[in-house]
């Protein structure tokens, strides 16, 4: 199964060796289509740190345990007593956990879970969630994906500061059932919030759910990086440049579990890592996808052999299985187009699973009614770039990297409105990667439905139609999406790769009553 085959990635830049963590310094030095300037080897996962005169070294892999029996996520209690209404307390902070060669290390955590609690309401539900901020730094909680309203969203421009709290609110409306997950969102600080560990997951449930009968299993994907001491090491340059990828990657905390499921299970997969894309396949099964970050499609997915899934993208599954059988969970080595690594593409292993063959699943025809949007009678222009790259030789600094990636031209101002959307109104989105590198495209309040993408000249209309807040752009990718606000406020639109956020690839949408 492992399949290995050394890739050496054009540079952009060639790195000049400094102190790794606090005043790097890169040189415009190599044009693109320079060759193997970082050619070193067989570090799939070390490359960023040795671009480096002093290397973190990073903890081995077989220090962590591996082959324990995957663990349902922990729920978040419900201390209502009242019909319709979850209530409940999450606590950001610091939690020493030993998760490594007996070496502690200090996590951010909610309620000092890894991950934090799952939170599970009803369609129609009321949600009040008081947040206590007990880092030291601000921070927010962010309902991706949610139809919340915007002052409940936990927007940059609502910060919790360290050692305050404040109360969340929102009602669930019918038709938001779906996957669904809440992380910090403090503009510059999303990613080493959730490097260290603050990231949960949260389901809403239908009433009429046609598949509630079923089983369910919670596969959530994060990443953690760790040094040979068990900390969590900070950012280096490539990791702003190209997201950071932690070298343990984590079902519900727990390294290369081993699973029991069932071909009548309802699989739901969360990918949380900030930049981690997976691909994941499952030797002797197919997946059949049933619903997307919004819900359930409107009919059962074809089969199919692997699953992408782009940073914060969610999707529910069923497992088609040929027989009975234990088959390794690989991630595909996927080549996103990284700036100045060289990747040897080697398959990840993620857990060993059992899965047992029970036959076929009696699905209804229709999952869910489509609730289409209607006509767009408004169009949208949003492009991603890079810096262009026709800057003379000269050092770049941290300062530098704030000023590389652009939406519409623009790095994000939090006082600046960048787009503006009127509420209830149906709007076609054009969105172009005009990059070199993969950006997932995410957008706050509401789900969308993709019609189509482009690229190179090729259109490929959308195979069905799915409920999504997240969607994958390839270099030079347009995707033509549907989609409509419903609460007027600040919505924030960005890349889903938790360091380009944090570098300003994210826009202010302002949405107002019409
Ligand atoms: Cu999951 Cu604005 O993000
Ligand atoms: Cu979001
Ligand atoms: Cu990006």
């Amino acid at each position: 199964m492992e399949k290995r085959r050394k890739i050496v990635k054009a540079g952009m830049f060639a790195l000049v060796a400094t102190h790794p963590l606090a005043r790097a310094q890169m040189h415009h030095g190599a044009h693109r289509g320079a060759h193997g300037m970082m050619d070193h080897h067989g570090m799939g996962e070390h490359h960023s740190a040795e671009a480096y005169h002093q290397v973190t070294e990073l903890m081995a892999l077989d220090r962590m345990p591996t082959r324990q029996a995957l663990l349902p996520l922990p729920q978040l209690q419900n201390t209502s007593t009242t019909a319709k209404r979850f209530q409940a307390t999450l606590v950001a902070e610091p939690k020493r956990l030993t998760v490594a060669d007996r070496k502690q290390t200090e996590f951010w955590l909610y309620n000092g879970q890894l991950p934090g609690p799952q939170i599970t309401v009803n369609e129609g539900g009321t949600v009040e969630i008081l947040f206590k901020n007990h880092l030291p730094e601000p921070s927010t909680v962010h309902w991706h994906g949610l139809p919340v309203p915007a002052d409940q969203d936990g927007n940059p421009q609502d910060m919790v500061p360290a050692g305050g709290e404040r109360l969340y609110t929102f009602t669930l409306p019918k038709g938001s059932a779906g996957t669904y997950w809440y992380h910090p969102h403090p503009h510059g600080r999303t990613s080493a919030q959730v490097a260290k560990g603050l990231a949960g997951t949260l389901i809403v449930r239908a009433a009429d759910d046609p598949l509630a009968h079923l089983p369910e299993q919670h596969w959530m994907f994060s990443d953690v990086r760790l040094d040979t001491q068990g900390r969590i090491p900070e950012n280096d340059m490539l990791d702003w440049m190209n997201g950071r990828e932690g070298q343990f990657v984590l079902i519900n905390g727990q390294y290369q579990p081993n699973i029991s499921v069932s071909t009548q299970t309802r699989v739901r997969i969360w990918n949380n890592c900030a930049a981690r894309y997976l691909r994941l396949a499952l030797p002797g099964c197919l997946w059949q996808v049933v619903g997307t970050d919004g819900g359930l499609l409107e009919k059962a997915a074809e089969p199919q052999e692997e699953l992408f899934l782009a940073p914060a993208e969610r999707v529910e599954v069923l497992l088609i299985a040929i027989e009975s059988s234990r088959p390794t969970l690989i991630s595909r080595y996927y080549d996103r187009e990284k700036m100045m690594v060289t990747e040897e593409a080697v398959d990840l292993t993620l857990a060993q699973v059992a899965v047992e063959a029970k036959g076929n699943l009696d699905l209804p025809e229709v999952l869910r009614p489509f609730a289409h949007l209607g006509q767009p009678v408004a169009q949208k222009r949003v492009e991603f770039s890079e810096m262009p790259m026709d800057h003379g030789d000269h050092s770049m600094s941290m300062a530098d990297m704030h000023n590389m990636f652009f939406i519409n031209g623009k790095t994000f101002d939090m006082s600046r409105i960048d787009l503006r959307s009127k509420v209830g109104e149906v709007e076609e989105w054009r969105v172009f990667n005009n990059s070199h590198m993969d950006h997932p495209f995410h957008i706050h309040g509401t789900q969308f439905v993709v019609v189509q993408r482009e690229q190179n000249g090729t259109v490929t209309p959308e195979p069905f139609n799915a409920w999504r807040d997240t969607v994958n752009l390839r270099p030079y990718e347009t995707v033509v999406f549907h989609v409509k606000q419903s609460m007027p406020g600040i919505r924030m639109l960005h890349c889903h790769i938790l360091e380009h956020e944090d570098l300003g690839m994210m826009a202010n949408l302002e949405v107002i009553n019409g």
